[in-house]
This record gives C-alpha cells, structure tokens and sequence, in this order.
C-alpha cells in the first residue's frame, strides 16, 4: 500500500496510472486550447484515430459535427460517440492522409492525432511516418494536438497551456508556409479544386491573402 507521503510525491516513479492519467489531463487541456484558439477560423477539424470517441464526443461539444472529419481505419467507437459516415474517412491514414489534402489542401484549422498503442518505439517509428503527410494539412495559424512528438520541417512546437503534463502531449503551430508547398497550394487553388475545398477556400481568402 502506498503511503501518504509517498502518493504525496509521486514515490519512487510514475505508476502506469499516474501515466495514464497525466496523459487524459494533458490531452484535455490541450484540446480545450486549441479549440479555443482555432474557434474563429475555417477549415475542418481532423480527429486522426477515433478508437472509444472520448476525444471525439468531447471535440463534438464545442465544435460543430460538421466540421469534423475522423480518420480510422475500423470504426468501433461508443454509439454516442459515432460521428456520422460522411464525416468518416475510413482507411489507413497512410492513404486517406494524402487523398484528404488534394480534397481540402492546407484547410484545416485544427488536427488532432491520437493514433498509438502500447508500443512507445513503434508510435515513435509511426509518428515519423505520419509527420510530413500531416504537415501540409494545416492551415496558417492552425493547431495541431498529439499523444506523440512529431518530426515537422515547418511547424512551431508550442508550450504545453497550464495543467498539461511535458512529454504527454505535444502541440505544434503553423507559423509560415514552406516554399516547396505554395506551387501545389496555389496551382489547384481554382479550377480543379472539388466544390468542397472551393468553399472552404473562399471562407478562408483572408487566409490565403498572407501566403
Ligand atoms: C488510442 S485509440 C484513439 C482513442 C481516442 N482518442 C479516444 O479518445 O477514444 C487509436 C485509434 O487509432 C486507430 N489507428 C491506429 N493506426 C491507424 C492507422 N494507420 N490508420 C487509421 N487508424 C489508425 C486505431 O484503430 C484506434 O482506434
């Protein structure tokens, strides 16, 4: 049984509940910072593993379930945690990543990745995988939250807001555009582009104007 003093000051090392928990805490606050921070932008908002839908009902009670998109590869979420099936990208995000940002370009205000398991080294491994197929979605001033560090070129990691815990969330932001990106960005800005990315463009044109 642990002692007072010893819960007191965490004893000799974190317990897997104590990781647990600082993990659930942190994710809330950084979501609730970025949902704030991203609320008076457009664009979706991409919720990258759906798993139970915790973090899905609680994205859905501040934000609109029409502007989410949740990518998984097998949906078997709490009913009242199922988003509905034109909001769902079903697939490995290895695919549906890049098919997504020729639909909607550097649109989205905010993405959410809660993509791990248990294995540190293989969401390690994942998260550098994921990293550059993420890192053109984000639109300027948008947010991105993460259970795992990324590997981005251009996006600014952020301080975690106040009761997160270091190391069990990530946020980045996008600061500037990376040149290599404005060619594709700018080339199926019109024309080509589906009726849906039109739309989200034409509400984001303050946006495109600081490219
Ligand atoms: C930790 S759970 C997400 C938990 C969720 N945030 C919640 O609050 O309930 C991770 C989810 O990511 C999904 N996932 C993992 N790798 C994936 C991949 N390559 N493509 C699509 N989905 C993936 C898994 O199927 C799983 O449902």
């Amino acid at each position: 049984m642990p002692c007072f003093a010893q819960v007191g000051n965490r004893g000799a090392g974190l317990t897997r509940l104590d990781v647990f928990i600082d993990r659930m805490v942190s994710q809330r606050v950084c979501l609730d910072y970025a949902i704030q921070a991203t609320a008076d932008m457009p664009g979706p908002v991409y919720e990258l593993g759906l798993g139970n839908g915790r973090t899905y009902h609680h994205l859905r009670s501040y934000v609109s379930a029409r502007d989410i998109y949740v990518f998984e590869r097998a949906v078997a979420s709490h009913p009242d945690s199922t988003p509905p099936k034109e909001m769902t990208i079903l697939g490995d995000v290895r695919e549906t990543l890049p098919t997504t940002l020729q639909r909607f370009g550097a649109t989205a205000r905010l993405i959410h990745a809660d993509l791990g398991g248990h294995n540190l080294s293989r969401n390690d491994a994942f998260a550098r995988v994921i990293s550059p197929l993420i890192e053109p979605m984000l639109a300027l001033g948008g947010l991105m939250v993460s259970s795992d560090g990324m590997y981005f070129d251009a996006l600014t990691e952020l301080a975690l807001p106040p009761g997160a815990v270091p190391g069990r969330c990530f946020m980045y932001r996008r600061d500037r555009w990376q040149l290599r990106w404005l060619t594709s960005i700018r080339s199926d800005s019109y024309g080509c582009a589906s009726p849906e990315m039109r739309r989200v463009r034409a509400a984001g044109a303050g946006v495109k104007q600081q490219i």
